[in-house]
């Protein structure tokens, strides 16, 4: 009888409740623009800094969704609408967060954040 139970009920249920919940993921449009925003409204402190990019912790986000309409270049996606194409942005984000420190404060965008917006193929100068 349990395990027939077990079988109703959807993995994704079972998953939120054992605490993980949706995420939102940073995509290829943050790199090189980096502008920022995002990290002010993230009331749990969930994303994380590297050197032209940002990602945001699965382990921490909250699925609030307060990030997604800041970014000015529209780069931050819930994990289950993310672009086609951009689905390996989920792991990605996963991993770098695990190396780059928290960040929580808005910096200055880099100077030429302009100019790098919506090009395409940003994937390849992305440093870590
Ligand atoms: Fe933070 Fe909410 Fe965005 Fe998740 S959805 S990264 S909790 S602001
Ligand atoms: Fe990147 Fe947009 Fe945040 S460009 S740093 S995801 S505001």
């Amino acid at each position: 009888m349990i395990g027939h139970m077990a079988a109703a009920v959807p993995a994704r249920h079972i998953l939120e409740a054992r605490g993980n919940c949706m995420t939102f993921v940073v995509t290829e449009n943050c790199i090189k623009c980096k502008y920022m925003d995002c990290v002010e409204v993230c009331p749990v402190d969930c994303f994380h800094e590297g050197p032209n990019f940002l990602t945001i912790d699965p382990e921490e986000c909250i699925d609030c969704t307060l990030c997604e309409p800041e970014c000015p270049v529209e780069a931050i996606f819930s994990e289950e609408e993310l672009p086609k194409g951009q689905e390996h942005f989920k792991q990605l984000n996963a991993e770098l967060a695990r190396q780059w420190p928290v960040i929580t404060e808005k910096k200055a965008a880099p100077a030429d954040a302009k100019e790098w917006e919506g090009k395409p193929d940003k994937l390849k100068l992305l440093e870590r």
